[in-house]
């Protein structure tokens, strides 16, 4: 299985461990990654959740063949309930960015808690270069923690980033020797153990109430126009450039 779990001293953690595929993430991904975010949750004794990848990798986003032969069809889709889960999650949740954080990558971040970057990390957004769109709730959370300009280069241009820059941006907390990313989040994640629950489960909220609304209309509005976009002759061209393994061309349009 491509998502591994295991909960220890109160942290539930989930690996994402697809390597031969840099860790794209499929629909039986997002599933299991849904159910163990409902586990976790549904579990008293797990404090906080963990989220890594692979050494060398976090993930390279949704897996692009599925993009292409199934592309989420509607609201109930599993990549859908997979960001839902992650963004409603009422425990703490803490990113170890093992490598590579490419397009849900990258903005799944901006839904966790808790954010840690390997030195040898690139994190990108490159929906544009895709003829997609950027998805659940990036275009305002991104402008909102680093300014409309700067998430212009990420959104618009699709500049890769460093963990360094991520942390300048304020998308990450710290960037660490890649070996140490994982034990670090860990023990920032361990931390809760020692927290009184409700008390950080309220807070959380609370620092979440004040974009809440913003951001559910902006999934609503990113989604009706990523699935259109998916559907696009510009897409069709950057997908098959990826697996042709050229540039795509986008003269024509
Ligand atoms: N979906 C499907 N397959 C993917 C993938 C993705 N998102 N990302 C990588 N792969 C596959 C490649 O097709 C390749 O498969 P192959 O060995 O059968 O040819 C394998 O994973 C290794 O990828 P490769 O590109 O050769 O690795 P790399 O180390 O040179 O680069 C990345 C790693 C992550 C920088 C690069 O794979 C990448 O940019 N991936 C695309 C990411 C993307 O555009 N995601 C956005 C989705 S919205």
């Amino acid at each position: 299985m491509s998502i591994k779990t295991a909960t220890m001293n109160g942290i539930a953690t989930l690996e994402i461990a697809r390597p031969e595929k840099k860790n794209a993430l499929t629909i039986a991904m997002y599933e299991a990654l849904t159910g163990a975010i409902g586990a976790a949750i549904a579990e008293r004794t797990v404090r906080a959740i963990v989220i890594t990848g692979q050494p060398g990798v976090f993930t390279s986003g949704n897996d692009l063949e599925d993009f292409m032969q199934r592309p989420p069809a509607s609201a109930d889709s599993p990549v859908l309930r997979f960001m839902d889960a992650l963004r409603l999650c009422d425990k703490p949740v803490v990113a170890a960015v093992t490598g590579a954080a490419v397009g849900i990558g990258t903005t799944l971040l901006l839904h966790c808690d808790l954010v840690y970057v390997s030195d040898q990390a690139r994190l990108a957004m490159p929906f544009v270069a895709l003829g997609l769109v950027p998805e659940f709730g990036s275009s305002v959370l991104l402008p909102a923690l680093t300014g409309r300009v700067r998430a212009a280069e990420k959104l618009l241009l699709g500049e890769p980033f460093t963990g360094t820059e991520a942390v300048e941006l304020g998308i990450a907390n710290a960037v660490l020797p890649a070996e140490e990313v994982l034990p670090h989040a860990r023990r920032m994640a361990e931390r809760f153990n020692a927290l009184p629950p409700a008390a950080v489960r309220d807070t959380k909220r609370l620092m979440r109430a004040g974009l809440n609304e913003a951001v559910t209309r902006a999934i609503q509005a990113e989604s009706g126009v990523f699935a259109e976009r998916l559907r696009s002759p510009e897409a069709a061209e950057a997908f098959q450039a990826f697996f042709q393994k050229r540039k795509p061309d986008f003269s024509r349009f």
